[in-house]
């Protein structure tokens, strides 16, 4: 078994499945942060067109950006995620928007197609470095070759209330019955750098956003 499905990584993934399992209505309307209103802004002026949302969720983002004009992929490993994005696509949208939804693993996810841009939001801190450096290669599997990663990278405050296990790298794995599986991990400005030169990521692109969250735009280079 390699790195994608050891024991811990089911339960994380467990843990995803069961929380939206608990959703039953799909939250459509975008936070009130002023970094999402500025996210087509920054992808347009990149002159980005098409985009794979990472952990799309129920999908706010991608049907904010595919009303946008962009080309949206959302893909999330919790098909009672992609369920309920597909059943607002359905319900709201009437199927007129150019938003597909996909329920597949972002570490080994496989487009039929490559796009410009993948979009990673509030979702990195939820991996372990290893498996987030994995996410990041994977994307660039599905990218074309002249192609930008936009990811908003939240500060993770880490209290100590809560039951977890501390991984090597310093990941936490909470053990809480409702957070049971979770992933929680605070990346340092550092860190992302260092990751970001590893992968040959060119940073065009750095903005310190609400709750001190950092909103990054890479550009690919091959
Ligand atoms: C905190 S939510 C963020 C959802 C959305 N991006 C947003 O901004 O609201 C994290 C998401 O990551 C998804 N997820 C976790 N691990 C994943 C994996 N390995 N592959 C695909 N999606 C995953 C979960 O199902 C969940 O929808």
């Amino acid at each position: 078994m390699g790195l994608d499905y050891q024991e811990n990584y089911l339960r994380n993934l467990d843990f995803w499945e069961t929380a939206w399992k608990r959703v039953s209505k799909a939250i459509n309307k975008p936070p009130d942060f002023a970094y999402v209103k500025n996210i087509p802004s920054l992808l347009n002026k990149y002159n980005i067109k098409s985009v794979v949302d990472l952990a799309c969720g129920s999908g706010w983002l991608s049907f904010m950006l595919a009303e946008q004009g962009f080309q949206v992929t959302g893909v999330d490993i919790s098909e009672s995620a992609i369920k309920l994005a597909t059943q607002v696509k359905k319900d709201i949208y009437k199927n007129q928007i150019d938003a597909e939804f996909l329920s597949q693993d972002i570490l080994s996810m496989k487009l039929d197609f490559k796009v410009d841009c993948a979009v990673i939001n509030a979702c990195f801190e939820h991996f372990n470095r290893e498996r987030a450096v994995e996410l990041l290669k994977n994307s660039l599997e599905n990218l074309k070759d002249e192609a930008y990663i936009y990811a908003v990278f939240d500060q993770v405050a880490l209290s100590d209330k809560g039951e977890f296990l501390e991984l090597a790298d310093g990941t936490r794995e909470y053990k809480d019955t409702y957070r049971a599986g979770m992933f929680l991990r605070n990346y340092s400005d550092e860190e992302l750098k260092e990751i970001f030169q590893e992968l040959n990521l060119k940073i065009l692109s750095w903005e310190i956003v609400d709750n001190e969250s950092r909103s990054v735009l890479v550009q690919v280079s091959r």
